[in-house]
């Protein structure tokens, strides 16, 4: 694909902290409604590289393009509105508030839609997960780590986003709470359908059953990276060990 057609571009894009070096000149594309896997081990800076994106963390150098529009310049909190949803690590989720409250309150944070669409988000959500569905009047902060993931990937897919960056949605849940989650990325329903999406995962298996291409990532460099079906299964492991 070439960087001006695609959804996201990022061109030598460094992520430091002080003196340490999560990203280091990585060059990457996700096209409109493409499914990317970026892939590596404990550590090789996925989670570095989606905060890039978002402009949650880290000093940032090189250049992130969505739709041709850089993402580093004017104020970090526009990246909402303007079109970037980011279910982070460790699911961000707000406890004291209500499930519903959650998805309202990062609905028209995005402000790209009308308010009176917002309803018609909320149940897209509950229809792909029932459980929050009965759990709306709880307080978030009560929900089991599976819920709270998908309150977090609720609260993404209310902002009617362009670009939807998951950060290991499998993260630290039961199998059968991960095949619920990959059950909606693999059937690709309403906004999951029109947006591109960038999966960070520790498990190449997972991500890779839902993705139409990957970037294996290393000591914060793309090591290679090709079509998910082609992707040599023993490189993928190579590169885990010499991360
Ligand atoms: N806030 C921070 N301050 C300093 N160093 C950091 C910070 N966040 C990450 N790092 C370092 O940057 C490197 C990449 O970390 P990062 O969390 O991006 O990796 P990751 O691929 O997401 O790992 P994991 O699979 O464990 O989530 C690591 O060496 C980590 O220690
Ligand atoms: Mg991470």
């Amino acid at each position: 694909m070439h960087t001006s057609d695609a959804l996201l571009a990022l061109d030598n894009l460094s992520v430091t902290y002080g003196h340490v070096r999560a990203v280091d000149g990585v060059s990457l594309t996700v096209g409109h409604g493409e499914v990317v896997a970026l892939l590596g081990a404990n550590g090789a800076g996925k989670s570095s590289l989606l905060r890039a994106i978002s402009g949650t963390g880290g000093e940032r150098n090189g250049s992130v393009l969505l739709q041709g529009e850089s993402l580093l310049d004017g104020a970090r909190y526009r990246v909402a509105r303007r079109g970037v949803a980011h279910a982070m690590e460790g699911r961000r989720i707000i406890g004291p508030l209500t499930v519903a409250d959650n998805l309202l309150l990062a609905a028209h944070a995005s402000q790209r839609n009308e308010r009176r669409a917002v309803p018609g988000r909320l149940d897209e959500v509950f229809s792909y997960f029932p459980k929050l569905y009965e759990r709306r009047a709880q307080h978030a902060g009560l929900l089991s780590g599976g819920e709270q993931q998908m309150l977090a990937i609720g609260r993404a897919i209310v902002s009617r986003p362009d670009l939807l960056l998951l950060d290991e949605p499998s993260m630290g849940l039961a199998p059968i709470v991960i095949e619920e989650i990959y059950e909606l990325l693999r059937s690709r329903e309403g906004t999951l359908a029109s947006c591109g999406i960038l999966l960070s995962e520790q498990s190449a298996a997972l991500a890779l059953g839902v993705s139409e291409r990957a970037y294996v990532l290393a000591r914060g460099r793309i090591v290679f990276d090709g079509r998910a079906d082609e992707l040599d299964k023993e490189k993928v492991a190579a590169a885990y060990l010499n991360n």
